[in-house]
C-alpha cells in the first residue's frame, strides 16, 4: 500500500502546502545533499523572462535536442495561449520540461513521460514556486500510464501537449490517440520530427532520426487545423507540427 494513502485526500491537500515548504527549505539548507549549484541555476532560471536565454540554460543544464528557430517559434504561441496544465510525452534530458516550466509563466502543473525521465530530481527542484512538476516513468502507449497521467492532473483539462517520445508510426499514433482526449478545446498539441530525416528521403545515414512521424503527421494534417515550424524544409529530421483542437 502506497504509505501516502494512509491519510485521507482531503487531509493531504491540506498538509501539502507546508509539507513541500518544509522540503524545499530542507533541501535549500546547509546540511542538504542538493547539488549547491543547482541553486544558483534555478535563481537565474527564476529571474529569466527571455525566451532565448532560457533556451540556452536549457541546453546547458539539461540537454535538448531542438532548433532554436522552430522551439522559440513554439514558445511564442505558447506565451499566447498561457496554458496551466502542460504534458509532455518523451522528456529525455529534461531540456524542454525546464523550458515549458521557466518561459511559460502561466504553468502551474506539468507531467513529464518518459521510459526514465532524466534529471527528474532536477526538474521538481527548478520548479517555481506554485508549480508542480511530476516525473513519470515508464512506457507512455498503456492505459496504465495514462491513468498515471490523470492522477496527476487531478481532473484539470491540459492545455497544451508535447509528444516527442517514441518516434514508429504507431508509437507517435499511439501516444497521440491516449493523450489527445485530454485536450481541452482552444488547446495546442505540439508534435516534434514532422520533418523525415535523410536516411528516409535519400538513403543517406547521418545519424539523425526522426523515424516515421512524418507519416502520422500527414494524417493530422489532413484532419486538423494545423500549422509547420520548420526552419529549412531541406533540413535532416526536426520540425514541429502545432495542432490547433477547436
Ligand atoms: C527524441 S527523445 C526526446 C527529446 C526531447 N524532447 C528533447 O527535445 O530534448 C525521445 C524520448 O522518448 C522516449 N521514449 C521512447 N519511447 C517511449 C515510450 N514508449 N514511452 C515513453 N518514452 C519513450 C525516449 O526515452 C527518449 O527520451
Amino acid at each position: 500500500m502506497n504509505p501516502k494513502h494512509l491519510l485521507p485526500a482531503s487531509l493531504r491537500e491540506v498538509l501539502r502546502p507546508s509539507y513541500q515548504r518544509a522540503v524545499r527549505t530542507w533541501r535549500e539548507s546547509r546540511w542538504s545533499p542538493t547539488p549547491r549549484e543547482w541553486l544558483a541555476g534555478r535563481a537565474s532560471a527564476w529571474a529569466n523572462t527571455s525566451p532565448e536565454a532560457l533556451l540556452e540554460q536549457a541546453g546547458t543544464e539539461f540537454g535538448i535536442t531542438q532548433v532554436p528557430f522552430e522551439i522559440l517559434g513554439l514558445l511564442a504561441k505558447l506565451r499566447v495561449l498561457q496554458p496551466k496544465t502542460i504534458v509532455e510525452v518523451g522528456t529525455h534530458k529534461g531540456g524542454n520540461s525546464f523550458l515549458f516550466c521557466h518561459a511559460l509563466s502561466s504553468a502551474e502543473r506539468i507531467v513529464g513521460v518518459d521510459l526514465c525521465v532524466q534529471n527528474a530530481a532536477k526538474l521538481i527542484h527548478y520548479a517555481r514556486p506554485q508549480q508542480r512538476y511530476f516525473a513519470l516513468h515508464g512506457d507512455s502507449q498503456t492505459t496504465q500510464m495514462k491513468a498515471r497521467v490523470e492522477q496527476r492532473l487531478a481532473g484539470r483539462v491540459v492545455d497544451f501537449l508535447f509528444i516527442d517520445g517514441d518516434h514508429s508510426y504507431a508509437g507517435v499514433k499511439a501516444d497521440f490517440e491516449l493523450y489527445a482526449p485530454l485536450v481541452r478545446r482552444g488547446g495546442i498539441i505540439a508534435l516534434h520530427d514532422i520533418v523525415a530525416d535523410h536516411r528516409t528521403r535519400f538513403g543517406r545515414d547521418t545519424g539523425c532520426y526522426a523515424g516515421e512521424v512524418y507519416q502520422y503527421w500527414a494524417e493530422l494534417k489532413a484532419r486538423y487545423r494545423n500549422e509547420e515550424l520548420v526552419r529549412d524544409p531541406e533540413q535532416d529530421g526536426f520540425g514541429i507540427g502545432v495542432v490547433y483542437v477547436d
